[in-house]
């Protein structure tokens, strides 16, 4: 596998590999990054400058876990701690002049609904040697209490006047990073098409309450104030794996509605095979943060490696021929084909005898399953094909078949 098959064009922009490190903390400044560039990622999204550098809570961030497993993460912190002209008099300059000539720099930049902050930003961060400009209208937390974030994000009208703004700043390459915290996010991607926008960013962050320690009856993640008061907490972002669905869905819709408009999808990508995911539902290149916080920048060694053996061996010749290639697959629930029936069948040689797909089909589904033999069987004239089975089989031991 030659490493140029991974290269992708993107809003006019050619990147090394679509790997690109998403605006937060493993972007934070230029150490972070260069130590990425170098890695071999393809580019970064710098964290998130304004106006006014961020003093964030201490504690920010709150893990979902599933016994040992970490499912998810949210967060409470907001953008760059850093002032402005630290980003466009050092860093930035720096990590262009100091990271491989190919790697892709993306500054992220927020300001309030008044157009004249975006277009000031834009330019500054032009002129400060960028690569493309992303803008954050979708920040869920702290940032809409201040008329900022998703408070712009989540309205069409704002949307167009600020990305127009911005516009202005700016002859690079703008994106609009959008937020998943509306109920459809179409009409918002459109106006950001209309005010100027050359690509899409999706998603940021799912507002969310991440957990409550009940024992002190506190939610998560504590915020320590002075002693000795009680720690409070407020509604954050949700990211990491379990947010990839809502990330799939948001990605697939908005590449169904403006077909060859440049995506960067985010959500949840840890690995080759969810960044493949991403491209089949029309993203073009990758943006990563929860996977690069808890296993470090490291992972795109297997990532690269992962995603060359899956073209090589599906015939796949560039990262572009796999863009958008399960949209065709994606219809409404009305045209979706309800007959003929469907029915659960049980690889004898693949099932351990575990009993957990008896026990849920006989209290969440059609009580079609028995065991015999010391493997699972299936009735199948009872069977209602559901997919129960497969859903909880650990061992992928349950396939369907057209009834006989
Ligand atoms: C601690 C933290 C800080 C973040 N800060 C920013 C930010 O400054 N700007 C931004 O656009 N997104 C920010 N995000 C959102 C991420 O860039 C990304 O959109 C989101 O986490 C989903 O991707 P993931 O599942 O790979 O984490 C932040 C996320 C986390 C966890």
């Amino acid at each position: 596998m030659t490493l140029d098959k991974l290269e992708v064009e993107f809003a006019g922009l050619r990147f090394r590999n679509p790997f690109m490190l998403s605006s937060a903390p493993p972007a934070m400044d230029a150490r972070h990054i260069l130590r990425a560039a170098r890695l071999g990622w393809g580019g970064a999204v710098i964290k998130t400058v304004t106006e006014e550098p961020t003093v964030d809570p201490r504690v920010r961030l709150g893990a979902l876990r599933q016994g040992k497993n970490l499912i998810g993460m949210n967060n409470i912190e907001l953008l760059s701690r850093e002032p402005l002209k630290t980003w466009t008099d050092d860093w930035i300059p720096t990590i262009k002049r100091e990271a491989p000539e190919d790697f892709i720099l993306v500054a992220s930049i927020m300001s309030s609904p008044e157009p004249e902050g975006w277009e000031a930003l834009a330019s500054t961060m032009t002129a400060a040697g960028a690569d493309a400009i992303e803008l954050n209208v979708s920040c869920p937390h702290g940032s809409p209490e201040k008329h900022m974030g998703a408070f712009i994000g989540q309205n069409p009208d704002l949307v167009k006047d600020v990305t127009r703004a911005a516009r202005k700043g700016t002859d690079l390459p703008l994106l609009v990073k959008l937020t998943p915290n509306v109920t459809d996010m179409v009409p918002i991607a459109e106006a950001a098409i209309e005010g100027g926008a050359d690509g899409l960013s999706a998603i940021n962050t799912v507002e969310s309450l991440i957990g409550i320690d009940v024992e002190t009856a506190t939610p998560h993640p504590f915020a320590y104030g002075d002693a000795p008061s009680e720690p409070m907490s407020t509604y954050g972002g949700f990211c990491g794996p379990s947010v990839r669905p809502i990330g799939l869905r948001f990605v697939s819709q908005i590449a169904r509605a403006f077909p060859g408009t440049p995506i960067s999808g985010i959500g949840g990508i840890e690995d080759w095979h969810s960044a493949v995911e991403y491209l089949m539902v029309g993203a073009s290149t990758l943006q990563i943060c929860t996977a690069a916080m808890w296993m470090g920048y490291g992972i795109i060694k297997e990532m690269l490696e992962g995603i060359g053996q899956f073209m090589e061996r599906k015939g796949y010749d560039s990262i572009q021929s796999m863009v958008g290639k399960a949209l065709p697959k994606i219809t409404s629930w009305t045209a979706l084909p309800k007959l003929p029936p469907l029915v659960a069948k049980v690889s004898e040689e693949r099932c351990t005898g575990c009993k957990k797909c008896v026990i849920a089909c006989a209290d969440g589904g059609y009580v079609a399953i028995q065991m015999s033999g010391g493997v699972a069987v299936v009735k199948q004239d009872i069977c209602d094909g559901c997919g129960l089975c497969a859903v909880v089989c650990p061992d992928s031991a349950i396939e369907f078949v057209h009834l006989q």
